[in-house]
């Protein structure tokens, strides 16, 4: 149990160290805004993933509220908790400032490491999950900080980088021809997909529990979806033509007048595609993955491509077999000496994981015997258990080791600011 102790601890160290780091790439000025409704500030990511500590640990251990309105200000969506602060007008609080953020989570850090110490072996049994949900709340949020940075600087004319030198750089030039992805064969059959939540573990409650599920026999690509194949999109008019699109994909085209995924365009004078990403806007080469798509935009190119999105349960089984523990814990993005490392997989390797969340055709909805968590805290993911897609597989802007085989992610299907791609599926 000691033992339990010292990495919980260690493990809080680090998530809290990480989300610090990555922030100190951002100016105090750079993390107040809010650039649109489904973004949130990076001082508010702050101070939201210390009231998660504070609400579900703290307070419930006795300890009295670092202060009075922020149990208001930093509720994100738990109604069980109380009143909040309306989501669109997050960039509106410009107090607290930075530094008394920061000062709240010294706040919480101190409190969670108290209680740690403290607590009796049975006390600990019931607080281990919830700092391993905490922490694994503040991963997601550290993504999050990425991709509603990134959106907020897409609207500065200066296009400036969030970071502009990654370790290891993206390639330079072209390698070789996109890679012809090579399918992989699956039987099809009874398979088991989904886990059992373990002691002193965390799993999210929505990844259980482990079930059956009938597959026909199906081949999935050994590679993500590149840049050629939405440039070959794009040259034959993909975007005005009806019978690639869901209705109300094609509805989303029209309203907004899309021609290209968000953050992309095509240069007038020689018709390379430019993307605005972390490094600032440069030109894409046609073996990287496309990341950005809606899941309309995901399952037009699909159509496109002569193939569709695979189910959540397709993708597990093949990702299950196919990437080793070893490989899933090296993908995703640190920080380290000030500069955000991508260790990004080979170009034309499989990635399935530290690349980009894949879209699949399937609707987020329980698993069959789907309980949510006990108390307030099963609002986590339960109650947006309807009008969603899964997204499987982890992004380079997921905090590194993150990703599991049965991790599901849910966005709805016209979210267009997280770093989604694609993987295409066939019946055998
Ligand atoms: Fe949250």
């Amino acid at each position: 149990v000691d033992e339990v102790r010292a990495h919980l601890w260690q493990d809080f160290l680090r998530v809290r160290g990480q989300t610090d780091a990555l922030c100190a790439l951002l100016s105090p000025e750079d993390q107040q805004p809010q650039s649109f409704a489904d973004a949130s500030p990076t001082k508010w990511h702050r101070a939201h993933t210390s009231w998660f500590f504070e609400t579900f640990l703290l307070l419930p251990a006795g300890d009295a509220p670092a202060h009075p309105a922020y149990q208001h200000l930093f509720n994100s969506y738990y109604d069980g908790v109380g009143s909040r602060h309306p989501r669109p007008q997050r960039g509106l609080l410009t107090r607290p400032g930075h530094d008394e953020v920061s000062a709240y989570r010294a706040h919480v850090d101190a409190g969670i490491e108290r209680h740690l110490r403290t607590c009796t072996d049975a006390q600990l049994t019931a607080l281990a999950p919830l700092v391993r949900l905490g922490l694994a709340h503040e991963e997601q949020h550290q993504e999050l900080i990425v991709t509603d940075a990134l959106h907020l600087l897409s609207h500065n004319p200066l296009r400036p980088a969030l970071q502009p030198l990654l370790q290891p750089e993206t390639p330079s030039a072209p390698a070789k021809a996109p890679a012809d992805a090579a399918w992989i064969e699956h039987p099809g059959g009874l398979v088991v997909v989904g886990r059992d939540l373990p002691a002193f573990d965390l799993v999210f409650d929505n990844e259980g529990p482990a079930h059956k599920v009938w597959l026909e026999p199906f081949a999935l690509a050994g590679a993500l979806v590149t840049v050629a194949a939405l440039r070959a999109f794009l040259d034959a008019g993909g975007y005005r033509d009806p019978s690639l699109w869901l209705a109300a994909g094609f509805d989303q085209v029209q309203r907004l007048g899309l021609s290209a995924p968000l953050y992309h365009r095509r240069r007038e004078d020689d018709g390379a595609l430019l993307a605005f990403t972390v490094q600032g806007e440069r030109v894409l080469h046609d073996d990287e993955p496309l990341v950005h798509l809606s899941f309309f935009e995901a399952d037009a190119l699909a159509r496109f491509l002569g193939a569709r999105l695979p189910t959540e349960a397709e993708w597990e089984v093949v990702a299950r077999a196919f990437v080793s523990d070893a490989e899933r814990a090296r993908a995703g993005v640190t920080v380290v000496g000030g500069a955000l490392s991508l260790l990004l997989p080979p170009v034309g390797g499989p990635g399935f994981f530290g690349v980009a969340w894949q879209w699949t055709q399937s609707s987020y909805g329980p698993y069959p015997g789907f309980a949510p968590a006990a108390g307030v805290v099963g609002e986590y993911n339960g109650k947006f258990m309807v009008g969603q897609q899964v997204l499987r597989g982890s992004s380079s802007y997921s905090p590194r080791g993150h990703g599991r085989s049965t991790y599901r992610n849910f966005w709805p299907p016209a979210t267009r600011f997280q770093a989604a791609g694609l993987r295409l599926c066939r019946q055998l």
